[in-house]
């Protein structure tokens, strides 16, 4: 990432806020996994957007117009005895030097000269709800400050949802975030070609998500955007399907859909194909359906097209070719306003994709759609999901899941997807597997 994206977008939402105003926003909590045992910090995306600051306990603070500097970090003092076990702190001098602080101070000073700097403002940007300690304090310093009216000093007078604000401004990536973005989909793509040329009967769920994440470390990259998911046969049915722990039978599909994350940026990529590497008939006609689907919902990411334009070609195309296959029975125009595909594909077409996989940003205004526009990253994700033992369903189709889910980036003139490099036609999928 371009260091200069941080500072940038500081000042942008400084613009958007405006004199006599100020902006809170609380780093992530280290969490624990168990006893003593903590997971690898991940920063908050939103702090993370607007600072860069990798350290868990910080609080930073941006008031617009201030003289002794707009961007305040209260972060961890240097302490050398933590240091020597957890490593190294970069303490307020170092949120200064290193991470562009105009000032910083001890997180422990924070009730001493917050509510001083709050006293200054009529306006608060601050996500309530988000960090319960931290709004139970922010509530202990207002009532402070009211407490002390007859000195002439005022609580704030407006409080405003900063998410709301800092989410749109997300919504949007920069070019230096679409490398990024770029990258972490291509690093995704070549890590799901590797296991798919890789794949054979016998091998199990694990074997196939060790050879993603190997794929990713050897690239240097070590996080994941969620949990991978991998689910042969009727696993593949199960949308949150996580245990990955089966052995891949002969003549089974199997669903893979996983996303390294690369600089807090997020890729989301899911590719179906047979164990074997040969499809059978029913899994080439039910996958042709779903990637034609696929197909014609990316047709539809262009500027100026409704958020949910995606969706519906893929409803249209799905519905249609279940009537075909005799799935479903009816007129396709019907089955749709009755949502009757559902029993088969149930999840949206896709969503917002950048420093969370789920990204933030408001899907409809005022009611209506959003309008595609440039800069805006989705994923399209449409798929059928057939169970073992489905009622009122030929056995020939149970036991298949399949998603066909791409990252695609909105241009000026329509879209461009980032995550290509992941085959996804039957036959290049059979010819990567063939080798
Ligand atoms: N992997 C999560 C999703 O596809 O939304
Ligand atoms: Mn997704
Ligand atoms: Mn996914």
């Amino acid at each position: 990432m371009n260091p200069a994206e941080f500072p940038r977008r500081r000042r942008q939402l400084m613009r958007i806020m405006g004199k006599g105003s100020i902006a809170i926003v609380p780093a992530a909590p280290q969490c624990l996994r168990n006893r003593d045992v903590r997971y690898r910090y991940r920063p908050d995306s939103d702090f993370y957007y607007l600072t860069g600051f990798p350290e868990p306990e910080a609080v930073a603070v941006l008031i617009p117009g201030r003289d002794q500097g707009q961007y305040i970090l209260f972060c961890r003092e240097k302490d050398p005895k933590k240091e020597r076990w957890d490593g190294a702190i970069a303490g307020p001098q170092g949120a200064v030097e290193l991470y562009g602080a105009d000032d910083a101070f001890p997180i422990g000073d924070l009730d001493d000269i917050l509510p001083r700097m709050l006293e200054q403002c009529d306006k608060v940007f601050y996500s309530m709800g988000a960090d319960a300690e931290l709004d139970q304090r922010m509530s202990q310093w207002i009532s402070r400050i009211r407490g002390k009216a007859r000195s002439g000093v005022h609580p704030p007078q407006e409080f405003i949802a900063l998410d709301h604000h800092l989410h749109d401004m997300r919504l949007y990536k920069s070019r230096s975030e679409v490398a990024v973005m770029r990258r972490a989909a291509r690093i995704s793509a070549a890590a799901h070609r590797e296991l798919m040329a890789a794949c054979r009967p016998g091998m199990t769920e694990l074997d196939l998500e060790g050879l993603f994440l190997q794929a990713c470390y050897r690239k240097g990259v070590r996080e994941q955007a969620y949990q991978p998911i991998v689910g042969g046969g009727d696993n593949a049915t199960v949308l949150h399907y996580i245990n990955n722990d089966q052995v891949l039978a002969d003549g089974d599909l199997v669903l893979v859909d996983a996303g390294c994350e690369l600089e807090c940026y997020a890729s989301d990529i899911t590719r179906t194909f047979p164990v074997n590497g040969r499809f059978s008939e029913p899994q080439r006609q039910l996958y042709q359906l779903v990637l034609d689907a696929q197909l014609a919902a990316i047709a539809q990411v262009k500027p100026g097209n409704p958020y949910n334009a995606p969706h519906k070609a893929a409803v249209r195309t799905l519905t249609r070719g279940l009537v075909k296959l005799g799935l479903l029975k009816g007129q396709p125009a019907k089955l749709i306003k009755e949502e009757k595909y559902k029993k088969f594909f149930m999840h949206g077409t896709g969503h917002w994709l950048g420093l969370d996989v789920h990204d933030v940003g408001d899907y409809k205004i005022d009611g209506h759609w959003r309008e595609l526009e440039p800069g805006m990253v989705v994923t399209v994700e449409p798929g059928l999901y057939i169970p073992r033992g489905m009622r009122g369903v030929a056995k020939k189709w149970q036991g298949i899941g399949i998603r066909i889910e791409d990252d695609v980036l909105v241009t000026r003139d329509g879209h461009d997807v980032l995550s290509k490099d992941a085959p996804k036609t039957i036959e290049e999928i059979e010819a990567l597997m063939a080798r």
